[in-house]
């Protein structure tokens, strides 16, 4: 998650950014990419337009469809806008490399250049926590399978996640899938499972002795403890995650963005509680 801003000077000659078919990274996200690059190496300058979708499209060698999807994205990001009539423009925002999405741990990885592996800690089906219960909304006889990982990127554990899902959602995963592999490849491509909406509550800890050795950091070093909810598009809730972070190999990049207000409920800012339910 190591983030450098894009920055929109300087000029190089201009090309066309290459795409990889087999690197597991979705079409529209590598056309995404490949846009915020040019922007990045000032081929395209804000306030400039952007190639028309049939000519990106003709370029790259995708269909049309593909590249509509990638331009939408960043419309939305706010990288780049529309006008009526006028077609598209570089807004000239800058943009950290990496903004928010929902990304897979391999596809994070595999963004950054790095090559990702995994550590299987345990792998069953069991009876979930009422935590996750209630966060996936099952009934007292339902099961989760409960997968915990050490996630590695070059070699260098990034972190440890748990994830807890549905045994209804996916009931053959145990058979089917290979948890040192990427879990959310395999929900896609044998359930259809698109995690499309993420609820992610981040708090800082510091690391116990286990945590300390799987990592390998100072046990008592500062960590990342994420609570993830992921939900279906129709907001049924997939996957419970809970993952610890070195501190000293993340930082946290925010963007947040102004919403029409009848789209959304007042936003409100949650304090912490204490034992005694006051504000800590
Ligand atoms: C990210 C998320 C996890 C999720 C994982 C899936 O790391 N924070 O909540 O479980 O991606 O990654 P993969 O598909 O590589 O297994």
């Amino acid at each position: 998650m190591d983030k450098s801003a894009i920055h929109s000077s300087g000029k190089r000659k201009t090309h066309t950014p290459l795409l990889n078919r087999r690197s597991g990274i979705p079409l529209y996200r590598q056309i995404q990419q490949g846009i915020l690059d040019q922007i990045e190496s000032g081929e395209l300058q804000p306030g400039r337009p952007l190639p028309s979708i049939q000519r990106i499209a003709a370029r790259m060698g995708v269909s049309q469809m593909t590249v509509r999807q990638a331009v939408r994205a960043l419309c939305e990001v706010g990288v780049i806008y529309s006008r009526q009539g006028k077609g598209t423009f570089i807004s000239g925002i800058k943009l950290e490399r990496d903004f928010r999405q929902v990304l897979s741990f391999t596809e994070e990885t595999v963004g950054r250049g790095a090559v990702p592996s995994s550590k299987v800690l345990s792998f069953t089906v069991q009876p979930p926590s009422e935590e996750v219960r209630a966060a996936l909304r099952l009934h007292e006889t339902d099961s989760v399978f409960s997968l915990r990982r050490v996630r590695f990127g070059n070699a260098v554990p990034m972190g440890i996640e748990c994830s807890s899902l549905p045994v209804q959602l996916c009931p053959e995963l145990m058979e089917t899938f290979d948890p040192s592999s990427s879990l959310y490849e395999e929900l896609s491509e044998h359930y259809g499972i698109q995690l499309m909406v993420t609820d992610e509550v981040i708090e800082v800890g510091l690391a116990n002795a286990e945590d300390a050795r799987l990592l390998k950091i100072a046990a008592g070093s500062p960590v990342f403890l994420f609570t993830r909810l992921s939900y279906l598009e129709n907001g049924t809730p997939v996957e419970h995650v809970k993952s610890v972070y070195p501190g000293a190999r993340y930082k946290v990049v925010n963007r947040l963005m102004r919403v029409k207000h009848e789209l959304l409920g007042p936003l409100t800012l949650v304090p912490t509680m204490d034992e005694n339910g006051s504000a800590g």
